[in-house]
């Protein structure tokens, strides 16, 4: 058998993190091999943001992530900022645009982000080969050994960054919360993060005629994290930015309350529109206030009185405010890893340092990007984690 080919540093996954880690180890000398087993980097970038690529946030700050050690991200998102990384898009001239919510778009295309990191890669010399399966991993003196479907190869530092459980149909694969385990290290539970809700079987039959309307609400969990988002109805249940960012603080059994008005004080504006026009029934008048079809809905489930504004009493207007600002739903479940844009949990932050994301107890071996318990929040902070992780790794291997 030949002898293993040896790099200083080998990183298993070019995806957002992989990627970062690499060139910037690339640029402090290093002989860096970026290993992926698939035919083309960088594929969740691609489809990322709409395939406009929501890169990073202007308001990046570690409340936006989840994770059992809230502190953990703290020092690598300090060190690698938004601003670093904005920095690097302006140095290649790619045009971008804030969308809403300091979300940060490409105004072209995800693939100038793919670009600029393979170009950057590329300038700081790093070997980048796909379509690499890694059959085995094993430490031995002075790093560790790979074993691979293009041959043995050998490093001093070994970086995962694997991604997530998320859409496995662009290769999600359990490869890095495994290789965890067969390193002693722990790994947290996983579910799916920033994933559309399934309804049980009597609201799905309700709500899945209102399939593409969307409107603006408060959505907030049991634990009471509450974020002012578009909610969408969907034919398989609920989405839209609110019910995504909420569902990663979700857990199975327990409600959803939305504000359907967060606008409106409901009291006042019945009695105004009552003191305009007492006739008008009251589904007339929460039309003006809420998309048509789903006050219609509403009304066929029993929730609005079949009235004129001037027949409602004060105790029914007082129940129509409770009900219209704490509208609850027990989702049914999630989508699932099928359509989650992110995996909560994995491996466990206590088990590496925050500065450089070494696995404390195997020297050499380090964990960067989703793979680690630490999910964002919609709107480029994901991407941001990746940035971040990966700089810090990428500043010591
Ligand atoms: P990532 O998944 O990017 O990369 C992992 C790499 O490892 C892949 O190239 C994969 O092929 C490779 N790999 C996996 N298993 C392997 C194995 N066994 N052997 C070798 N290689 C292996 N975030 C955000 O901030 N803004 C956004 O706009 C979006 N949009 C978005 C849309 C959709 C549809 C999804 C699914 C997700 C997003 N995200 C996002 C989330 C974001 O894509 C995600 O958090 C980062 O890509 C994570 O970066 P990583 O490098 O950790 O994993």
């Amino acid at each position: 058998m030949s002898a293993a080919k040896h790099h200083q540093v080998i990183i298993i996954g070019a995806g957002a993190a992989g990627l970062m880690c690499a060139l910037t180890a690339g640029y402090r000398g290093r002989d860096v091999l970026l290993l992926d087993n698939a035919k083309q980097l960088g594929r969740k970038i691609l489809i990322s943001g709409g395939g406009r690529c929501n890169f990073t946030n202007l308001n990046i700050e570690p409340a936006a992530y989840l994770c059992r050690n809230p502190h953990f991200c703290k020092s690598a998102l300090a060190r690698f900022t938004q601003w670093d990384f904005i920095a690097m898009v302006e140095r290649h001239g790619i045009a971008f645009h804030e969308k809403t919510l300091g979300q940060l778009f490409c105004d072209d295309s995800a693939k100038d982000i793919v670009d600029m990191l393979t170009t950057e890669c590329d300038w700081a010399g790093v070997k980048i080969q796909l379509r690499t399966e890694i059959l085995n991993v094993q430490a031995q003196e002075g790093g560790y050994l790979l074993l691979t479907s293009q041959g043995d190869l050998s490093c001093e530092s070994l970086v995962i960054a694997t991604g997530g459980l998320s859409m496995p149909k662009l290769g999600a694969t359990p490869f890095g919360l495994q290789l965890a385990q067969q390193f002693g290290l722990n790994v947290l539970p996983t579910c799916a993060g920033l994933v559309p809700f399934t309804l049980q079987p009597q609201d799905k039959a309700n709500f899945e005629q209102l399939s593409g309307i969307s409107l603006p609400v408060v959505a907030t969990a049991q634990c009471g994290k509450s974020f002012r988002e578009a909610l969408l109805f969907t034919h398989r249940g609920l989405s839209g930015p609110a019910v995504l960012q909420i569902s990663s603080y979700w857990k199975p059994g327990e409600s959803i309350s939305f504000n359907l008005l967060p606008d409106t004080d409901l009291t006042s504006w019945l009695k105004e529109q009552c003191a305009e026009s007492p006739k008008l029934s009251l589904r007339n008048a929460m039309a003006r206030l809420l998309p048509k079809r789903l006050v219609e809905v509403l009304q066929e489930m029993g929730a609005l009185p079949d009235k004129a504004l001037n027949q409602l009493g004060k105790a029914e207007i007082e129940s129509l405010q409770q009900y219209f600002s704490d509208w609850r739903i027990q989702p049914g479940g999630t989508e699932g890893y099928r359509t989650a844009e992110v995996t909560l949990g994995g491996v466990d932050t206590d088990e590496l340092s925050s500065k450089t994301m070494e696995a404390r107890k195997q020297p050499g071996l380090y964990f960067i990007g989703e793979v680690v318990d630490v999910s964002g929040w919609l709107g480029g902070y994901n991407f941001q984690w990746a940035w971040s992780s990966g700089y810090a790794a990428g500043e010591v291997v």
